[in-house]
């Protein structure tokens, strides 16, 4: 527990993005909760989500994916040094494009049982198809700062134009996951940036 919050605090100070206090416990009681053995996650950064996980669900592998060079080497060292080495892969690739490739090939349908959605949020809505074929019947994907600040179906008056983009695709997402005829229920979480839990059907 300590070590955990060394590493938050040290994350932060250096200004790199984490998950923030809420919504890790509320990944954490999920993930102890269902005991996924297969996780993917999008948006890396230097492993803190996905070293959550590993420890939450002691069979697991995860997949991960990060577009930065920089955080990729680091993440790779921190599951190195944290003993999960050979449970965590991690892909130094564009999530849009990595997501669509493992979607084109049918033996990854239906291969992960929890998937973790924490890279670009403008993309989320491109990823929608990918994820949903990805994610075994049942499964659970978590979806963190669907509702960004507050701006996504919320009051823009005050919102900064360059989150303009941003605001609309989420709210695309959200529109979207709310009518797919494969997700079996949802779960709108409203903690600090808004966590989404959708189950697949
Ligand atoms: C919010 S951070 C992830 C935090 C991490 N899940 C945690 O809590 O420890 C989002 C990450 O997505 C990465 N990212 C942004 N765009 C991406 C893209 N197109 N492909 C892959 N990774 C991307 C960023 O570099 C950043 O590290």
């Amino acid at each position: 527990m300590d070590e955990e919050k060394e590493f938050r605090n040290r994350a932060e100070r250096r200004g790199l993005p984490i998950i923030r206090e809420e919504s890790h416990k509320m990944l954490v009681d999920i993930v102890s909760r269902l005991q996924p053995r297969n996780i993917l996650e999008i948006g890396t950064a230097v492993g803190y989500s996905g070293m959550l996980m590993l420890e939450a669900s002691k069979e697991a592998h995860l997949l991960t994916i990060e577009h930065d060079d920089y955080k990729v080497k680091e993440a790779r060292a921190n599951f190195e040094s944290a003993g999960f080495g050979d449970r965590a892969t991690v892909v130094l690739e564009d999530c849009d494009y990595y997501v669509s490739m493992l979607a084109l090939d049918d033996e990854n349908a239906g291969k992960f049982d929890f998937i973790f959605l924490d890279g670009p949020k403008a993309q989320y809505i491109k990823m929608l198809e990918s994820l949903l074929i990805l994610t075994k019947h049942g499964g659970t994907i978590l979806v963190d700062n669907v509702l960004f600040r507050g701006f996504v179906r919320g009051d823009k008056s005050e919102m900064p134009r360059r989150y303009k983009t941003i605001v609309k695709r989420l709210e695309m997402f959200l529109d979207a996951v709310e009518h797919h005829p494969a997700i079996e229920k949802y779960t709108l979480h409203n903690i600090e940036d808004g966590m989404l839990e959708i189950i697949v059907k």
